[in-house]
């Protein structure tokens, strides 16, 4: 079975002793994890490591940084790079979310180099795409997403794309309340599936993760983890209350 992920994305929230107590709570209440099933707390920068410090190496439990530069290290005032995340034991970054595409203008090609550093220093990538609302009305979302994924992981080799973690984020169901329908979720999810098995083949695209985001709760949990090719949430404002991330836990396949 693939790996079925709760990701829990914190955004700019929280202060740190917040985020100690979140972090704590949700790992006392959360059920034991089969061998398929992971969390990943994506944190701000400052709090990666107290919180590396309160996984203590849980298993499955993985902490992630919610961005990171395309340069190993040097005069870049301000940016976090991979070694900084490898010294601290940080295992996973977000790459691409919309809103660094957005407010950040990140673009395809820079999108690709992080990827690249990322895996060259296994650190492994949630790599994020989504449509805007336009397109989605449009109703061409099929080749918007096909278009992110080609230019920014469509160079890896087969190798390199297994150890990638992809999620999909329609942005207009991001922190809206507005949440994709399971059937509009799992028909882009299974398009993205159907281009990696094109590009590459079957049974890589069998292993590869796609998890939805935007608007994910525990009231919705269940019914979009359900989908064929729904393995887990990037979750926003949910995962900041520990009552609706432990069930968005318990939700996971
Ligand atoms: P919300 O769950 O708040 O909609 O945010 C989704 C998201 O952007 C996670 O990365």
């Amino acid at each position: 079975m693939r790996t079925q992920i709760a990701a829990a994305n914190w955004k700019m929230n929280l202060t740190l002793q917040q985020g100690e107590a979140l972090l704590k709570g949700i790992l006392s209440k959360a059920k034991t994890l089969n061998e398929h099933q992971q969390i990943v707390f994506a944190v701000p920068a400052p709090y990666l490591q107290a919180a590396v410090n309160i996984i203590n190496g849980t298993k499955n439990v993985f902490v992630s940084a919610q961005n990171i530069y395309n340069k190993k290290s040097g005069a870049y005032t301000g940016e976090i790079s991979v070694e900084m995340l490898n010294s601290i034991g940080v295992t996973h970054t977000i790459i691409g979310h919309s809103e660094r595409r957005e407010y950040f203008n990140e673009h395809y090609k820079f999108l690709a180099e992080k990827v690249d550093i990322a895996l060259e220093n296994n650190i492994t990538p949630v790599f994020c795409c989504g449509e805007p609302l336009g397109i989605r009305e449009a109703g061409t979302q099929n080749a918007f997403v096909a278009k992110q994924l080609e230019e920014s992981v469509f160079h890896l080799s087969k190798n390199e794309i297994k150890k990638v973690v992809i999620a999909y984020e329609p942005i207009w169901a991001i922190g809206t309340g507005k949440t994709a329908t399971s059937q509009q979720a799992q028909d882009i999810q299974h398009h993205l599936r159907s281009l990696i098995a094109k590009h590459y083949d079957e049974e890589t695209a069998n292993e590869i993760s796609i998890l939805y985001g935007g608007s994910v709760k525990a009231a919705n949990a269940n019914e979009l983890f359900s989908q064929p090719d729904i393995d887990g949430g990037l979750v926003g404002g949910a995962s900041l209350m520990e009552d609706e991330f432990v069930k968005i836990i318990e939700a996971l396949k």
